[in-house]
């Protein structure tokens, strides 16, 4: 990628804010994912954007009939997908990998910089790249977590009995339901209190490829910003915190990302 040399005295800019940091959190949209062939959700190509939004009462419905719910998901899951651009999605998360995006924050971590990650990503790919510290807001698609007491498990170790449903969990026999939070689902506490500690801890916050429009996560860097604390973007194109961010960077992730922590490792050394 070619840099304009208002993108290199961007990028410089916002490397020393980084580097000048000392509790760094990353707020992860679709975009991080979108180099590692995820169609992100709005924008352009984007998967609401091609089929429409998902049904608001998803969770309600899922609520008023756990049963049922259950019933349907193991009968759909034995059949072709609802639409060829859901079967591409889903395709999509099955093949994906994490790209070099993903492994900057993981260097990020490492040398230090970076206190946590705050994503609103399913994929599971931080977590498949090496990062530790991190809190996946809107749930991981490859865990089960119950309704009462946010028990996960790996979908893999936990074996549903179709003749007992909806799954109850093994601590509380609660409702289990998959991990991923559905339109209408309130955050599980436990990721909220942990993404509003960080929210209140950091002085930097890296918001990276997200439209910023779905709270509560689009709330947290303005909450950060008020604190005082210093805001980057990066993403190609502008969002509605990109007027009073720091530094906004007109690119992609897994480009400018390990541009910057080339950098920072670069101002450690001096
Ligand atoms: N690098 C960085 N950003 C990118 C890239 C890229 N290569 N490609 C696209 N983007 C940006 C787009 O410009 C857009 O601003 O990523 C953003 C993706 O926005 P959304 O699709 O709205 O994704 P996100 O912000 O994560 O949505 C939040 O909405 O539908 C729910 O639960 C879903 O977690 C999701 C939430």
């Amino acid at each position: 990628m070619e840099l304009t040399p208002e993108m290199n005295e961007a990028l410089e800019k916002a490397s020393r804010i980084v580097a000048g940091s000392r509790h760094v959190v990353a707020l992860v949209g679709a975009g991080m994912s979108a180099e590692s062939g995820i169609p992100t959700y709005r924008g352009p190509g984007g998967l609401w954007t091609r089929i429409g939004e998902p049904d608001p009462r998803r969770y309600q419905n899922f609520a008023a009939d756990p049963k049922g719910w259950w019933e349907r998901t193991l009968e759909r899951d034995s059949q072709a997908p609802e639409s060829p651009d859901q079967a591409q999605f889903r395709q999509s998360m099955l093949d994906a990998r994490p790209n070099p995006g993903h492994y900057a924050l993981v260097e990020l971590e490492r040398m230090g910089k970076l206190k946590w990650i705050i994503t609103q990503n399913v994929d599971n790919l931080h977590r498949e790249a090496g990062t530790r510290n991190i809190t996946e807001i809107h749930g991981n698609r490859m865990l089960l977590r119950c309704m009462r007491c946010n028990f996960r498990i790996p979908r893999v170790e936990f074996d549903i009995d179709p003749h007992n449903l909806p799954p109850r969990c093994p601590q509380c026999g609660g409702i289990i339901k998959g991990d991923g939070v559905m339109f209408g689902e309130p955050i599980p506490s436990d990721s909220l209190n942990k993404c509003v500690e960080q929210a209140n801890l950091c002085d930097c916050m890296m918001v990276l490829g997200t439209s910023g429009t779905v709270y509560p996560a689009a709330g947290f860097p303005i909450h950060a910003m008020q604190r005082g604390a210093r805001l980057i973007e990066v993403n190609p194109y502008p969002t509605p915190i990109s007027d009073t961010v720091d530094v906004a960077l007109r690119g992609p992730t897994g480009e400018l990302l390990p541009r910057i922590v080339a950098r920072v490792r670069e101002m450690g050394k001096t």
